[in-house]
C-alpha cells in the first residue's frame, strides 16, 4: 500500500467528543457489571474492610439495602459470599439451609424475585476452619473427589435457597459435572452454572482473605492455576464446556487479559471476568495517595476487560459505575 505522507491522519477521528463517541469500539453498560457482596453472620452493623476502602461486610439488612441500590442502578447481577459464625473441617454451614449464605440468597430472592440475577459463590473456603476450598485428606492435602460431593450438596442447597446462578470457584476437577448432575436430579435444570474456568493462584486475592475472614495458611497452588501458564487455561475451558458450564470466567482480570482474550475468542458461551479484590485495592490506594485519577482509572480498567472480550465483569465498583453511566446519559 502506498500512502502519501501526511494524508493518513488517525487523529482526524479524535477531534471532538461527539466524533470519538461515534467511533468508539467498546462501551460499558450497567447491565455488564456484576456486584460481589459479602454477608457475615455475626455482625449487627456493616463492617468496613481496611484493605478494600469503600467495601463492607454486610448484615442481612444492609445487604438487602445495598442490593436494592445496585438493582436500581441497573447492574447485571449480584454475587454473594457468606461468612458463617461457625467454621469447621467440612464447611458444614455451606449446605445448611440455615447457613448465612443460603439465608441471604433466600432473602434476596424473596425481595427481588427475578428482577436481577442472584448468584452464589460455590466454594468451601469461606466455610472451612482450615480455609481451603475443599475438604482435606489424611495427609492434609485437598481431596478432590471428596470435595465434589460437598459441592454437589452446596449446589442443591443454593438452588433451593433461590440462586439463579452458581459460581463454581473452587478449581476442583469435575466440579461442573458433579454440580450439574446433582442439580438436574433435584429438578433444578434451569439453574445456571458459571464456571471459574481459568482461575490462578494469585496474590491479587489478598484483600478478599480479610473480606471472608479466611483462616488459610499456605496457598492454593495444588488446585488453582500457575500464573505462568496460558495454554492450560484452554484445557480448563474445554473441560468446563464439556461438563456443561453455561458461562465461563477468567480470574483475576487485568494481569490475565491475554488469557481472557483467548478464552473469549474460543468460547461458545458467555465469558465473564473478575476484577478481584487486589485490583480494586491497587486503584483505591493509588488514588488515595494522589498518584492516579480514581474515576478515570476505574473506567479505563473496566473498558479494558470489555475490549479484551469479556461480556460482563464482576467488580466491587459495579453500583458506583452503573450510577455514573446512568447520569451521563
Ligand atoms: C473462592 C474465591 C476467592 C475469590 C472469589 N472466590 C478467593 C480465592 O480463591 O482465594 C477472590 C475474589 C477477590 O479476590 O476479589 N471462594
Amino acid at each position: 500500500m502506498t500512502m502519501v505522507p501526511g494524508t493518513v491522519r488517525p487523529r482526524r477521528l479524535r477531534t471532538t467528543p461527539a466524533l470519538r463517541r461515534l467511533v468508539t469500539e467498546t462501551r460499558l453498560h450497567p447491565a455488564d457489571l456484576i456486584l460481589p457482596m459479602f454477608v457475615k453472620e455475626t455482625l449487627s452493623e456493616p463492617a468496613p474492610l481496611t484493605s478494600m476502602p469503600g467495601v463492607v461486610q454486610h448484615t442481612l439488612d444492609s445487604l438487602l439495602e445495598a442490593a436494592n441500590e445496585a438493582v436500581d442502578a441497573g447492574v447485571g447481577g449480584l454475587m454473594l459470599f457468606g461468612i458463617p459464625e461457625h467454621k469447621d473441617n467440612e464447611g458444614s454451614q455451606a449446605d445448611d439451609p440455615e447457613g448465612i449464605l443460603n439465608r441471604a440468597l433466600t432473602l434476596l430472592r424473596d425481595n427481588l424475585g427475578d428482577e436481577t440475577v442472584i448468584m452464589a459463590d460455590l466454594c468451601l473456603d469461606e466455610f472451612t476452619s482450615h480455609g481451603h476450598c475443599g475438604v482435606l485428606d489424611a495427609s492434609g492435602g485437598v481431596d478432590n473427589d471428596a470435595t465434589l460431593s460437598r459441592y454437589a450438596s452446596m449446589a442443591v442447597a443454593q438452588a433451593r435457597a433461590g440462586a439463579h446462578v452458581l459460581g463454581l470457584s473452587g478449581m476442583m476437577d469435575g466440579q461442573v459435572a458433579a454440580c450439574r448432575e446433582a442439580l438436574d436430579l433435584e429438578g433444578f435444570t434451569d439453574v445456571v452454572i458459571m464456571a471459574y474456568s481459568a482461575k490462578y493462584a494469585s496474590a491479587f486475592f489478598g484483600p478478599f482473605r480479610e473480606a471472608v475472614d479466611s483462616e488459610l495458611q499456605g496457598d492454593r497452588k495444588t488446585y488453582q492455576q500457575d500464573p505462568a501458564n496460558g495454554r492450560e487455561a484452554m484445557r480448563e475451558l474445554d473441560l468446563d464446556l464439556a461438563e456443561g458450564a453455561d458461562v465461563v470466567m477468567v480470574k483475576p482480570g487485568l494481569p490475565y487479559l491475554d488469557v481472557l482474550a483467548e478464552v473469549a475468542c474460543e468460547s461458545p458461551v458467555p465469558v465473564w471476568a473478575y476484577q478481584v479484590s487486589g485490583e480494586y485495592a491497587m486503584i483505591e490506594f493509588a488514588a488515595a495517595a494522589g498518584a492516579i485519577d480514581r474515576e478515570r482509572a476505574i473506567e479505563e480498567s473496566l473498558i479494558a476487560f470489555k475490549r479484551a472480550g469479556a461480556d460482563a465483569v464482576l467488580t466491587y465498583w459495579a453500583t458506583e459505575v452503573a450510577q455514573r453511566l446512568n447520569s451521563e446519559q
